[in-house]
């Protein structure tokens, strides 16, 4: 039998680079598995799209994948997570893995009480985001830097170093001390963020935490 038929499959799915990212960090991590990344290339961007519009392209993708005989799924990226996982999870019959922005852990780790989240349009306007920061920021202050034009420009290996360096400036000058990155496009340029955030904020991103819950599921499963 060859190596991948002994393999747990596994998938990960985003609009579009963003996720691969995500394999990535899972296929070293987890190199027992066998990772299946997919990506919506005729949809991307998603960031700027409504909950309905993303649960049409979603769904199929998502039912391929299980069809293909995915035991669990890893939804990476943020903007689907905060949106219509719900939906998602009652449609697809494998475990989902959801990625949502790490607003708990920021607001636990601020000292200057106040925390920049770096996310899609549709993920900041989401009930889920709300509810997080509601639950978990209530006095914290929350600075949300326009990045709406991020995925796309990474998505298209065009990025404006200068126009995220500034934004990254702005929000360490007014205050915040942890930035999140709550879309997994982000996690292209984490280097370029951490460098111009040096020795100013923490930067988060889930993925470390979304291996942890991965384990979790898979054990359950076997
Ligand atoms: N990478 C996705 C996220 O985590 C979506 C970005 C986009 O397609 O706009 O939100």
């Amino acid at each position: 039998m060859s190596d991948s038929h002994t393999k747990a499959k596994v998938g990960v799915f985003d609009s579009g680079i963003g996720g691969l990212s995500v394999a990535n960090a899972i296929r070293q991590a987890l190199p027992e598995l066998e990772v299946v990344y997919v990506n919506d290339a005729t949809h991307v961007p998603y960031g700027t799209k409504s909950p309905e519009e993303l649960f049409g392209f979603v769904l199929p993708i998502l039912q391929k994948l299980v069809d293909d005989g995915c035991k669990t799924i890893v939804v990476a990226c943020n903007t689907v997570s905060t949106t219509i996982i719900d939906e998602l999870r009652r449609a697809i019959s494998v475990p989902l893995i959801a990625m949502e922005p790490m607003v708990k852990p920021a607001a636990e780790q601020t000292k200057s009480n106040t925390i920049a989240v770096c996310a899609t349009p549709t993920t900041l306007a989401s009930k889920r985001y709300a509810w997080l920061k509601e639950t978990y920021a209530q006095d914290v202050k929350t600075l949300e830097p326009d990045c709406t034009e991020w995925s796309t420009m990474i998505e298209s290996n065009q990025v404006n170093h200068k126009r995220i360096e500034q934004q990254i400036h702005d929000v360490c000058e007014a205050g915040a001390d942890v930035i999140v990155l709550g879309c997994t496009h982000y996690h292209w340029i984490e280097q370029e963020i951490r460098e111009t955030a040096k020795g100013k904020a923490l930067v988060l991103q889930p993925e470390q935490p979304v291996i942890t819950q991965l384990r979790r599921v898979l054990e359950q499963l076997s």
